[in-house]
């Protein structure tokens, strides 16, 4: 058999090791062959590829972004996207998909299985937002790298007597700011699940500067004011699955902190870098595992699913399930960190 392997939407730390796990097994337990499609849903469309066997897989487990390369092309926003992608793995001879991304690479990989192609699916976004799986690897590597920077801008903070906001990465949830915040310490974590009222992050802000300390804010790039202000969007940009390019909460925030309490305060956004770089350990684990599974689910014949965690389990679960709906903190796990506020 010929499996073609893809990788879509955000770069994301442990994309390698999943393509290499898949490689290794697939060619020494279950004698595959494979292609590797580039960049996401644009390979298959267009017809490119590049081959991928052990060879080509040495060295890459601990290396950040992707070998295949990626984009954010959706394949149902072109006219005869579905026939393009049927018509590339029929004169490839690729007889199966294994197709690695978060909620919008996976619900292209839905409908194509919907559509009856040979479809599996490995869960991966540094959001964590995806319900099917208790976690997506490379959230663990975003949280480590988000953590320390927070570490590191107490000091500053301290120093300088000043208010420091970071903003992390989030479109929908709150995952990153939360673990983020609660290992880093922050004084206020802000999420795109629960609007925030100005005036008690001011509050907050204020009575932890009497405790003499300086506060830190987390704030994920989708949160949003509770007056309805709308997102502070960078531009109007859309990507084809009609998402903004979000960006810009932590320095309004910052400015109106420093407006309503005459406190200096500065804006840290560590943007890309939380999605670069290597994998720690346990998302080189977890890929690996994801990975390994996948291919067996191919192997299998068990087509139109995807690989997740559950408990310390990988299972298979229907695509459908995993990209129904997103996985968002709830008030109760919101509270735990609210202790900790001000
Ligand atoms: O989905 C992963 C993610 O990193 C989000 O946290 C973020 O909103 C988005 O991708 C940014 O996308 P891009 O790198 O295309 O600007």
């Amino acid at each position: 058999m010929k499996i073609g392997v893809l990788t879509g939407g955000g770069d994301c730390p442990g994309l390698n090791a999943v393509i290499r796990a898949v490689v290794r097994k697939g060619v020494t337990v279950h004698g595959f062959e494979f292609l590797g499609y580039r960049d996401g849903w644009r390979g298959p469309l267009e017809q490119v590829s590049r081959p991928l066997g052990i060879a080509e897989c040495r060295g890459i487990l601990p290396r950040g972004g992707t070998i295949l390369g990626s984009s954010r092309t959706n394949p149902f926003a072109v006219d005869g996207g579905l026939d393009r992608i049927r018509h590339t793995l029929a004169t490839d001879g690729v007889d199966a998909l294994i197709a690695i991304g978060g909620e919008d690479t996976l619900g292209v990989a839905t409908r194509l299985a919907e559509a009856g192609l040979p479809v599996v699916g490995v869960p991966k976004t540094i959001d964590n937002d995806l319900s099917g799986t208790d976690f997506t690897f490379g959230f663990d590597t975003a949280v480590n790298i988000a953590t320390e920077a927070i570490d590191r801008l107490h000091t500053t903070a301290e120093s300088h007597h000043r208010a420091l906001v970071v903003e992390v990465m989030g479109r929908h949830a709150g995952w990153i700011a939360l673990h983020a915040g609660i290992a880093g310490g922050a004084s206020i974590v802000l999420i795109p699940e629960q609007p925030f009222d100005i005036d008690e992050v001011c509050r907050l802000v204020e009575s932890r500067f009497q405790t003499r300390y300086a506060p830190i804010l987390v704030v994920s790039e989708g949160a949003v004011p509770a007056d309805g202000s709308g997102m502070a969007l960078q531009n109007e940009q859309k990507d084809e699955f009609g998402h903004v390019r979000l960006g810009g909460i932590g320095a309004r925030l910052a400015d109106e902190i420093e407006r309503r309490t005459g406190k200096e305060a500065r804006t840290v956004v560590l943007g890309h870098i939380q999605r670069g770089g290597t994998p720690t350990a346990f998302d080189r684990w977890l890929a690996t595992r994801f990975g390994l599974a996948a291919v067996d689910a191919v192997a299998d014949g068990d087509y139109g699913v995807m690989v997740a965690l559950r408990g310390t389990q990988v299972v298979r679960v229907p695509l459908a399930e995993g990209t129904g709906e997103l996985k968002l903190v709830s008030p109760h796990e919101y509270a735990a960190a609210q202790v900790f506020f001000g």
